[in-house]
């Protein structure tokens, strides 16, 4: 069983629709970075290994769901009036999974609008986000045909489950702060079926933090981070990534709580190094750093030595992030604005920070007030 606790929730939960209702649900989603990285996944969505993000704040999907039964064939008919707009399969994936495990979403006609604040180009997990609104929305319906209200504890556990059916790293989307996915003993709360929050743990200094991306390359990536998580099983250094990432993973924890910016910085660092010489010793290898990015880690890491708090990390992708204390953000976006952008596309650089999770959204696609 790969999603527990929703089948948990909606088992033998029967759905009332009234006549001729139509259903509609909106919700903010943010995007997230991974420090410690999930690469390498089993069947069902599984990691293969923990991972722990920093959740965004300004790179955020917004979509809004309507869903009428019956009438019209099921199924998701339209994403932005697009019947084959290039986000239908996945979100049509993500569907069928729920289907079997919420039962009420299957008689449904859904059209979906959706919209990014960052462009689609920039390197920011657009799945992350994309993926956790749109299983926000379905899960909202589902609530609302079922009349139920779940504790806020379940609603955070169905979400982040439902998004990871979508994309792995959109489960920790779901959770403000930072989030952890993927069982290790060191949380034992934690589980491969969902994220869970890690916030409370974590000092305050890391939970403003700034993120400041880089764009190297707003090109198509030469591979999707799909095929390389394929490249994972049968890698020769399988073994030794799973143990690095549990190590970093607790290594990072510790670091997060007690504040230890210079430890945060070289674990961060050796993840974001680890993804892409797993990625380049592949078979076939995949290089997806350009000449610019390993320009601006070098001079990340010299300003590192000089006393500037910052540090980097990299998707799969040639983009950097770069991260730093919100304290220190006038000296680090100076050398961002001096030395960093000259290596950047266009001088590009988006600037995002440690933000609060998903917001429910009105159908107007504004914030909701609490
Ligand atoms: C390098 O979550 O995009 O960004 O589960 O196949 O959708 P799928 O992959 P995805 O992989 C993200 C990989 C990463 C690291 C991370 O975010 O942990």
């Amino acid at each position: 069983m790969t999603l527990r606790m929703i089948h948990g929730y909606f088992n033998e939960k029967g759905c009332i629709t009234p006549a001729g209702g139509t259903f509609s649900a909106g919700w903010q989603s943010p995007s997230n970075i991974a420090l410690v990285k999930y690469w390498g996944k089993k069947e069902g969505q599984v990691p293969m290994n923990p991972s722990l993000s920093m959740t965004l704040s300004k790179a955020v999907t917004r979509t809004k769901l309507s869903a009428s039964p019956g009438g019209e064939p099921a199924g998701l008919i339209s994403v932005n009036r697009e019947a084959d707009h290039p986000f239908v399969p996945k979100m049509k994936v993500l569907l069928e999974q729920l289907v079997p495990v919420i039962p009420c979403l299957s008689g449904l006609a859904i059209r979906a609008e959706t919209e990014n604040t960052f462009p689609h180009s920039a390197g920011i997990a657009s799945s992350a986000s994309g993926m956790s609104a749109f299983a926000l929305c379905l899960l909202d319906i589902a609530v609302q045909m079922t009349h139920t209200k779940p504790s806020p504890c379940e609603w955070d556990a169905m979400a982040s489950e439902a998004s990871r059916m979508g994309s792995g790293s959109a489960c920790r989307s779901v959770y403000g702060g930072f989030a952890l996915w993927g069982k290790t003993n060191l949380v034992p709360s934690s589980g491969d079926d969902h994220a869970v929050d890690v916030s409370r743990g974590v000092h305050p200094v890391f939970l403003s933090m700034h993120d400041a991306i880089l764009i190297v390359s707003s090109g198509k990536k030469q591979v999707s981070s799909t095929i390389g998580h394929g490249t994972m099983p049968g890698h020769p250094y399988l073994e030794g990534r799973i143990r690095q990432a549990n190590v970093n993973t607790g290594v990072l924890l510790r670091a997060l709580a007690g504040g230890d910016f210079e430890q945060v910085a070289s674990v961060s660092e050796n993840e974001a190094l680890s993804l892409h010489a797993l990625l380049m010793t592949a078979m076939p290898p995949i290089i997806l750093v350009k000449p610019a990015t390993m320009e601006i880690i070098n001079r990340v890491q010299e300003a590192r030595k000089g006393g500037m708090p910052v540090f980097f990390t990299l998707d799969a992708g040639a983009n950097v992030h770069v991260l730093y204390p919100k304290d220190a953000a006038g000296p680090v976006e100076h050398f961002i604005n001096e030395v960093l952008v000259s290596f950047c596309e266009d001088g590009r650089v988006i600037y995002d920070e440690c933000g609060p999770g998903p917001v429910k959204l009105g159908m107007d696609l504004e914030k909701v007030p609490q």
